[in-house]
Order: C-alpha cells, then sequence, then structure tokens
C-alpha cells in the first residue's frame, strides 16, 4: 500500500496525472475580418497555429492527456488540423460547446473527461514565453487549489484584474473592471484541483451572461481554500488583435526561427540572416533579410522580404517589398511599387497594382477591412 501511494504521489509530481483542458471554442470577434469563418486559436504565429504553441508547453511540462473545447463554428477546421494529438506526444480529446457561455461553463461541460484529476486550463489564444514546469511544481508543492499567473500590462480593464496584498496573497479577482484596483491582468493559465468543480456550482453568469472563472477562483477565496499567484517572468500575449499578433510574429521569430532552407534558391537571391524557406517553395532574384520564414509552395521573384515577416504556405510574390508583416496561405503580392509594413494579410488575398503608378484603385474588401496608403 506504502508503495502504491508513493507511486501516486510521484505520478502527480510528474503531472502524469495532471490533465490540461484547452479552450478553443468562442467566436473569436477581434481578430475579423480573419477570423469570421476561422478560429482565432488557428491564425498563424511564425507559420504555427497559435493553439499548437500551447499544446506544445502542455506536452513539454509531462501532461499528455489533453482536451480541447471547441466550438460549432470553428471546431471542425481545429479538429482536422490538430487531429488526436499524436503530432505532440499527446492524446486529445475534443469537448464540444454549443454556445461561448463563458470560462467556467467550458470547464463545467469538461467535468465527464476531467473527472477527479487536478488540470491545467489553458487559453487557446494565449501565447506565453518559457515553460509551465515551474508554475506546476508550484501548484503542487504548494498544495493550492488554484494557482494563477499574473502579468502588469497597460490596460487591466481588458483583462481579469487581481488585488493583491504585500504578502503577495490574492484578495479580489475581477473581470474587465472599469476601476481596476491594480495593473496585474489574469493571464490565460490557470491550475486546478478538482475543488474548482465547486466553486462553480455555486457561482451565477455575470452581468454579461456568462460564466466567470474568475468568479470561481475568487469563491475559493471567499471560502478559505489556498488559491497562489505567481507573475510571469517573461512577456505574454493575449493575440486578440492586429498589432498584438504582429509583436507575438516578431518575438517568435526573434527568439525560436532557425536556419532552414528547403526550398530552392537561385543564384541572384540573397538569404541574410536567421531564414526558414519551407519544401517546394522556390525563390528568384529576391533577398529576404531575417528574421523570416516562408513556407512551403511558395513562389517569391524580384522581391525584399525584411525582416520580423512570416508568410505562409502557397503564397505567391512578385514584385513586392515588405517587412514586419504576416501573408496568410494562399495569398498574391503582386507588383506593389511601395514597401508594406506592419500589415496583416488574410488566406487567398490578392493584392496587386499596375506596373506604372495606378491612374485608380480597384477594391474587393471584407467588411471590417483596413486600409492605408501612407
Ligand atoms: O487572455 C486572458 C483573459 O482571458 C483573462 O485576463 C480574463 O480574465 C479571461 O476572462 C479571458 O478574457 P477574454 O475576454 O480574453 O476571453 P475570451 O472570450 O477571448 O476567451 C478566451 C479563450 O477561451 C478563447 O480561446 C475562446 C475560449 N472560450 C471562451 C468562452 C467565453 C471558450 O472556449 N468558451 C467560452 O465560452
Amino acid at each position: 500500500m506504502a508503495s502504491q501511494f508513493t507511486e501516486d504521489v510521484d505520478a502527480i509530481r510528474q503531472g502524469k496525472r495532471m490533465k490540461a483542458l484547452i479552450l478553443s471554442g468562442g467566436k473569436g470577434t477581434r481578430l475579423r475580418p480573419l477570423t469570421y469563418t476561422g478560429a482565432k486559436q488557428l491564425v498563424p504565429v511564425a507559420n504555427k497555429p497559435i493553439l499548437w504553441y500551447g499544446i506544445e508547453a502542455i506536452v513539454q511540462a509531462g501532461i499528455t492527456d489533453i482536451g480541447i473545447i471547441i466550438s460549432p463554428e470553428t471546431g471542425e477546421e481545429i479538429q482536422e488540423k490538430t487531429e488526436d494529438g499524436s503530432q505532440f506526444g499527446a492524446n486529445i480529446t475534443y469537448i464540444a460547446q454549443e454556445e461561448p457561455l463563458g470560462l467556467a461553463h467550458a470547464v463545467k461541460i469538461a467535468q465527464p473527461f476531467l473527472g477527479n484529476s487536478p488540470f491545467v486550463m489553458y487559453l487557446g489564444d494565449n501565447l506565453v514565453e518559457g515553460e509551465l514546469t515551474g508554475f506546476l511544481q508550484a501548484f503542487q508543492t504548494q498544495r493550492l487549489d488554484s494557482l494563477i499567473l499574473l502579468c502588469p500590462v497597460s490596460n487591466p480593464s481588458a483583462f481579469g484584474v487581481a488585488k493583491v496584498d504585500e504578502q503577495g496573497t490574492v484578495s479580489d479577482l475581477l473581470e474587465k473592471p472599469q476601476d481596476p484596483p491594480s495593473n496585474l491582468a489574469l493571464v490565460g493559465i490557470y491550475f486546478f484541483t478538482p475543488r474548482i468543480h465547486d466553486a462553480i456550482a455555486h457561482i451565477e453568469p455575470s452581468a454579461r451572461g456568462e460564466l466567470e472563472i474568475t468568479d470561481a477562483i475568487q469563491w475559493l477565496i471567499d471560502n478559505k481554500q489556498p488559491v497562489g499567484s505567481r507573475q510571469l517572468p517573461g512577456w505574454w500575449l493575449d493575440t486578440g488583435k492586429k498589432d498584438d499578433l504582429l509583436e507575438a510574429n516578431r518575438i517568435i521569430l526573434d527568439t525560436k526561427l532557425e536556419i532552414k532552407v528547403s526550398g530552392e534558391v537561385d543564384e541572384d537571391s540573397e538569404l541574410i540572416g536567421r531564414v526558414t524557406i519551407g519544401e517546394g517553395t522556390r525563390i528568384i532574384n529576391s533577398t529576404i533579410r531575417g528574421p523570416a520564414i516562408i513556407g512551403s509552395n511558395c513562389v517569391l521573384e524580384n522581391c525584399f522580404i525584411g525582416p520580423y515577416t512570416s508568410i505562409a504556405d502557397e503564397a505567391i510574390l512578385r514584385e513586392a517589398d515588405l517587412e514586419h508583416s504576416v501573408i496568410l496561405r494562399e495569398s498574391k503580392v503582386l507588383q506593389i511599387q511601395q514597401r508594406i509594413v506592419d500589415s496583416l494579410i488574410g488566406e487567398r488575398v490578392e493584392l496587386k497594382m499596375a506596373p506604372k503608378r495606378p491612374k485608380a484603385m480597384r477594391f474587393l474588401l471584407g467588411d471590417d477591412s483596413q486600409v492605408e496608403l501612407t
């Protein structure tokens, strides 16, 4: 018996009994028009879906039993791309949430999957630097019912906000407060024991009609259950908006990109610094100054690609000059006489200019598109 107990403790310590719940449902309205139809969690950063960074961090912490919350609108696309998790060394169970009724609602419907396991809850649109292992150890060794991660931000009203006393103890959590008690935002990574299910059973939907996880954690605090907090040492991006996404792309390319050239680069082209080029891509008479990543089966001819640029698979660029930009798959950028900067271009977009100074401009732009000719 004693050895069974020791094995259990070891298993918990090694994260074996821990599960993970990734929230990848919701409507994703903030990256419109990119996410009118697609899942915001699948928007790529450095050509890899945001969601996959979370899965990799979870697996790296030793947790392989992962549930992913999906919505009716985007769930199929997420399942098709992410599959059963074997490509990450994980075992993924998909859990359908019919309506985005809140983060705590997502935990509630995941209860059959979570059972009695402690778990890490990870918001699928968050991108965080560094490992989860240290936080997991703190959660387990301090025998907390919840560990939350905090990060100072300049716009706390856009997040859940924590009021923390001088000893670092959390006393209050407020969801998107108009008058924030601190600048410490709740990062979208939380550790819970099954006691959170009790808490969720006791809360009511908020004014915006959602079951808030912040209210459930507040219930734990009010009921004297141990809740700890840690400040995130590195950067964190809640990649909801264009500039956040470009910044995430810049940071990932800056810190993670390796030199890897699989395509064909002709002798009139030059690659400078860290550049990755995918299979089947042809680079003709072009300069690419890294850090930059070009996906597979692209054609780049007579182009200058500047730093912090990600171009997804099957894009075609001719006579184009761009930097600090993200171009999604199958887009075409042709004969643009001006440098394109700080831009996010969706899938299958076609941007084309007349070879000389254009006499007129013709647009077909979806709702909420933004064009700046500066
Ligand atoms: O990003 C951190 C913030 O995330 C925290 O500071 C807030 O306290 C927390 O409430 C949350 O706020 P957001 O407004 O950013 O949450 P959002 O609606 O964007 O949802 C976060 C993720 O969870 C996203 O991947 C969609 C998914 N989701 C959301 C809801 C409401 C679901 O899967 N189901 C849902 O019902």
